[in-house]
């Protein structure tokens, strides 16, 4: 199988040396694509910057950007049978990116324009043979906004996890795997290396299943 992994997080430029982006640290991401070769797939992993080593045997393309992330994705993503998308995604960019690092100012506002959704642009491209994998991070109401992203990006299946899941290391905070049907598989306390197996088990059974046409 070839697998399509996004990971870390993004980078929104204002200016040559500043930009808005989020701690994610790309672990999972990293450990679903080396782990993905290990079992014998191929693994294409789009990143975001990391301070992590791409794995061996994993074919990586190394974006900042959401709109280059958007990129990446969209032109790997007719060649694979799976995407598992773990990258956090600045929802937002500022409007103008200057050429000159800004000078200090005074209280200002920075004017921002919303990122496209990458897996919602990926959802109107998903052929009946392709799996694909959402994420969902959420400080409230953790099923039920996780549910509504599954069904609204058109998601084979959506990793529902808490904030504090995040970071390198963790363990804490919820982490449930939730189905269009509304099953709830509960990964609470899993380490990362262990959601890591769960999830590439998940695309195994999807891919046969889908390839003998049930
Ligand atoms: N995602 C994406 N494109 C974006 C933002 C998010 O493809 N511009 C993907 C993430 O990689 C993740 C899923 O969408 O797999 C959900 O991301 P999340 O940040 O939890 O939710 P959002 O859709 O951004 O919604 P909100 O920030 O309002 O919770």
């Amino acid at each position: 199988m070839k697998i399509l992994i996004t990971a870390g997080p993004t980078r929104e430029y204002l200016d040559p040396v500043r930009f808005l982006s989020n701690p994610a640290s790309g672990t999972l991401g990293y450990l679903i694509a080396g782990k993905a070769v290990s079992r014998g797939h191929q693994a294409v992993l789009v990143t975001g910057p990391t301070s992590l080593e791409i794995p061996p045997g994993v074919k990586s393309v190394q974006v900042e950007s959401a709109l280059e992330m958007k990129q990446a994705v969209l032109k790997n993503f007719p060649a694979v049978s799976a995407l598992v998308m773990t990258a956090a995604v600045s929802d937002w960019r500022p409007k103008q990116r200057h050429n000159c690092k800004l000078k200090r100012k005074s209280a200002w506002n920075l004017p921002l324009v919303p990122n496209p959704d990458i897996l919602k642009a990926v959802s109107g491209l998903k052929r009946k043979d392709q799996t694909v994998i959402g994420f969902s991070l959420e400080t409230d109401c953790l099923q039920e906004n996780a549910l509504r992203k599954l069904k609204e990006k058109k998601l084979d299946l959506i990793v529902a996890n808490e904030i504090s899941y995040i970071g390198p290391g963790r363990k804490r905070g919820r982490v449930y795997l939730l189905h269009p049907d509304g099953k709830r598989e509960d990964c609470t306390g899993f380490s990362k290396a262990r959601l890591a197996d769960f999830l590439l088990k998940k695309l195994e059974k999807f891919a046969q299943k889908k390839n003998s046409g049930a």
